[in-house]
């Protein structure tokens, strides 16, 4: 597939089918992916790919979590606690058009939720990865990390698969822990679920929206 092709058409998948991923794919996309660069090849990445049994335990511990209404507690703060101008408008922009996509009227809470917690069950992706760092590590492994993830989505397209980047699963990263046996010395970044795409539901036909190169670019001569 062609670079750019792998680039403009990575979307965040929120369907699958019900088809496994072998694990021989899987290895082959974390050995492309290891190539993505790092300060002084510090190479910071830790992942754990979590399928079958492993994976349904986490679900139902994630779900039950939820259930209970017990507060996520995730390793770091991803979002800020004021959302401000332009941020607040696109993530408000972004909530809309994918209610839109999945038919959910602008009241109907209920849905919502139920949508929300889809993000426990992965959106039925027969896979999720987990990416950690080190917590000996500096900041600028956050951007080693962000490189190695987006390498980790953009190899997967080239064996037609989708994936979809969850900081929600690791709201509880004492489950994931639990699950795939990684210490605490290892920051939880966030989960990736990964899978062949429905390509035929709503959710995935939709596409969110970017601004032009000249509102965000400076060019100097
Ligand atoms: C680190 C990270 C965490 C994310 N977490 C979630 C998540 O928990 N649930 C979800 O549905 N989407 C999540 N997303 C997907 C974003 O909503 C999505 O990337 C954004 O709306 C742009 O859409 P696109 O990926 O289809 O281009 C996450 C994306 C990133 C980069």
């Amino acid at each position: 597939m062609n670079v750019l092709d792998a680039i403009e058409g990575r979307i965040s998948t929120r369907a699958y089918l019900d088809r496994p991923v072998a694990d021989d794919t899987i290895y082959k996309i974390l050995e492309v992916a290891r190539w993505s660069p790092s300060g002084v090849n510090t190479q910071p990445w830790k992942v754990a790919v979590v399928r079958g049994e492993a994976l349904a335990r986490l679900s139902e511990a994630l779900l039950g979590r939820a259930a209970v209404g017990e507060k996520p507690a995730p390793d770091y703060v991803y979002y800020p606690r004021e959302w401000v101008t332009p941020y607040k408008e696109r993530r408000f922009q972004c909530g809309m058009d994918l209610y839109k996509a999945l038919g959910i009227g602008r009241d109907d809470k209920d849905k919502r939720v139920e949508a929300a917690l889809n993000n426990y069950r992965f959106f039925g992706a027969p896979v999720s990865l987990f990416f950690f760092m080190d917590r000996a590590l500096g900041q600028g492994s956050w951007l080693d990390m962000g490189m190695f993830i987006q390498s980790v989505m953009l190899a997967a397209r080239e064996f037609g698969l989708g994936s979809c980047p969850q900081a929600s699963t690791a709201d509880y990263p004492d489950l994931v822990r639990e699950v795939t046996g990684i210490s605490d010395d290892q920051l939880l970044l966030c989960g990736l679920a990964l899978g062949y795409p429905d390509e035929e539901h709503p959710v995935n036909r939709y596409r969110t929206r970017r601004e032009d190169v000249e509102s965000f670019s400076v060019w100097v001569d």
